[in-house]
């Protein structure tokens, strides 16, 4: 038994939407999560500034004295878990692993991807797709407004309608019906997006599959808390953000 809250972090409200899936997984949890919002957005920065970040954020983690630590987000996973992995002693699960672990046993034989212009110029979720599954095909879109879209509470609005639209011309042209939401902002917009393709759609929320690699690895390491008591959720910021309650609210509370 282990009373150690898991530490969760991403550049800002994306992230909450991992942090819904494993509330409800893992209800007695004690959970911190940390939104860098003042480094936001992740998705356009350089790959030394998502390692300088994402270390600065697991160091602040690792002071609150948190058990494991999740990475909610795609940019920051893409490019640097490798090093945080080498850097800290304490496990750490990203978004890329244990979806691909998923997509592995569904035998898809073709996928699209969606995500920030760093994750997808990175092209971390291609290699680690075609490591698994050397025959898939992936189409990549990178959508780089959709997470400051999302972050300013708009993503409802006419102008997240108008650039979802646009970023799912090539989705609509191949007809693929699987697409990875390969940013945690993204799941702000499934609904959306199912009314702008109008087929049917998986829409693969990475969220799901961390909550399940997570509780694999909690009890694998005894590192569960009893569960007699519902958890605590903490929310730290870097930069104080007045939309973030509300948006983040909206996220937990949408079934
Ligand atoms: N939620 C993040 C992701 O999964 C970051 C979005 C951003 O900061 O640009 O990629």
């Amino acid at each position: 038994m282990d009373k150690r809250p898991i530490g969760i972090f991403d550049s800002g409200v994306g992230g909450i939407t991992v942090l819904k899936e494993i509330k409800e997984k893992l209800p007695e949890e004690n959970i911190i999560y940390l939104g860098d919002t003042k480094n936001f957005p992740y998705g356009n920065k350089s790959k030394e500034d998502i390692i300088r970040f994402s270390i600065d954020n697991v160091q602040k983690l690792l002071k609150q004295n948190v058990k494991i630590i999740v990475i909610a987000c795609g940019t920051a996973t893409s490019q640097a878990i490798e090093i945080l992995k080498e850097k800290f002693d304490i496990p750490i699960i990203g978004i890329i692993e244990p979806t691909v672990k998923y997509i592995k046993n569904q035998k898809f034989d073709k996928v699209g991807v969606i995500a920030t212009e760093g994750t997808i110029k990175n092209g971390a979720w291609e290699r680690k797709l075609k490591d698994e599954i050397p025959n898939i095909q992936v189409v990549n879109k990178a959508c780089p407004m959709l997470a400051t879209i999302a972050e300013e509470g708009k993503a409802k609005s006419k102008a997240g309608r108008k650039v979802i639209k646009e970023y799912m011309i090539p989705f609509k042209e191949k007809r693929v019906n699987k697409i990875i939401l390969g940013c945690t902002h993204f799941p702000i917009y499934e609904q959306i997006i199912r009314e702008e393709l109008e087929y049917d759609v998986e829409l693969i929320n990475t969220g799901k599959f961390v909550s399940l690699e997570l509780e694999q690895i909690l009890k694998k390491n005894n590192l569960e808390n009893d569960n007699f008591n519902k958890g605590n959720i903490i929310i730290d910021l870097t930069k104080q953000e007045e939309q973030f309650n509300v948006i983040a609210q909206n996220i937990l509370d949408f079934k």
